[in-house]
């Protein structure tokens, strides 16, 4: 028997993390594998372990039988910004402390909102499996032509951390910048005005309609799941590229399809996807790589960044156990 607050981590995170749950002595388990628990294994490993705290990833699913199989549970900590896959209001009705891992992570999340944005535009998968296909014959004047990034209008979905720090890219190529949000946000506004980006505050249609690029950085909730559905697609420019980093749900796949088989849209490229993950043979996939960029959820995956996520999750996780607020409490955040 030990009296040290006992954790379960659900997979491995980076050694950040857990070498900071080691100085803090806490007798912490990893359940080392690959792929995520499913809800049985889970269960009975909370059932037999009874921790205080568990560490789980979004891939993980909290529900309130999940949450009960731990007794003693007092906190939840995911080691992600998004907490959709945690059922916040059985976490509350159980009193049970909810961290993630905000702020660290939206630079590099819009680095790659920009990679993808870059690569849908200026098709350089395409390219290189064009070239690994032994097809380039020579220099050619229309050879795998796609539109101007700079000077072209940025739509951003969600004005957060993250799709503000993506607004703030516009600058270096000159973009005309729309966002729309549940309401306007002067003070981002304010700051990106700082940096020379004019970001304007429209309606989601006008948005759509006047975007060349279409970037979602919402969260996924009842409200925003199909938020991209038929009519929205329909609504952007045929030439219009979307982005998505936040996740899948947030865009209708079906709807999508269409969108790319019926030329409705350009082009999409996608970080996250529903499902997810995404099989290969997929319908959605026959558009790979001319009008569709797939990525396996890695917006956020940078060694620094992920070493600061486990770091957060970690002390979201320790403070939660000593019974003190969480320096980034979910249950705070949705307020
Ligand atoms: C990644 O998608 C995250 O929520 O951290």
């Amino acid at each position: 028997m030990t009296d040290r607050p006992v954790v379960y981590v659900t997979r491995p995170i980076p050694e950040a993390g857990l070498e900071l749950l080691e100085e803090a002595e806490v007798e912490f388990h990893v359940r080392d594998e690959k792929l995520p628990p499913g809800k049985n294994e889970l269960v009975d490993r909370l059932v037999e372990l009874d921790p205080e705290g568990l560490l789980c990833l979004l891939t993980d699913h909290i529900d309130g039988e999940v949450m009960d199989a731990a007794r003693s549970l007092d906190v939840v900590s995911t080691f992600s910004v998004g907490y959709d896959h945690i059922d916040m209001d059985s976490a509350e009705a159980r009193g049970l402390a909810v961290g993630h891992t905000p702020g660290v992570l939206s630079e590099t999340t819009a680095d790659f909102a920009w990679a993808l944005l870059m690569t849908a535009a200026r098709r350089t998968v395409e390219g290189s499996e064009y070239v690994m296909a032994d097809e380039w014959e020579t220099w050619g004047p229309k050879l795998l032509t796609g539109p101007d990034v700079h000077g072209a209008t940025l739509g951003v979905v969600g004005f957060g951390n993250i799709g503000s720090a993506v607004a703030r890219r516009a600058a270096g190529f000159d973009m005309e910048v729309l966002y729309t949000d549940t309401g306007r946000q002067p003070d981002v506004e304010e700051e990106l005005a700082e940096y020379g980006v004019d970001a304007q505050f429209v309606a989601e249609d006008e948005l759509l309609e006047r975007s060349d690029f279409v970037t979602l950085h919402v969260p996924l909730t009842p409200e925003t799941e199909g938020f991209v559905g038929e009519p929205e697609v329909r609504a952007m420019k045929d030439s219009a590229v979307l982005v998505n980093t936040s996740r899948g749900p947030v865009v209708d796949t079906d709807a999508l399809n269409t969108a790319l088989e019926e030329d409705w849209i350009e082009r999409a490229a996608l970080d996250v996807t529903d499902p997810e993950p995404l099989p290969a043979d997929h319908e959605i996939t026959r558009h790979v790589p001319e009008k569709l960029v797939l990525a396996p959820h890695i917006a956020s995956a940078s060694i620094g960044t992920r070493d600061r996520m486990a770091r957060m999750a970690a002390k979201n996780l320790l403070a939660g156990l000593a019974g003190e607020e969480l320096p980034n409490s979910a249950i705070e955040d949705r307020r």
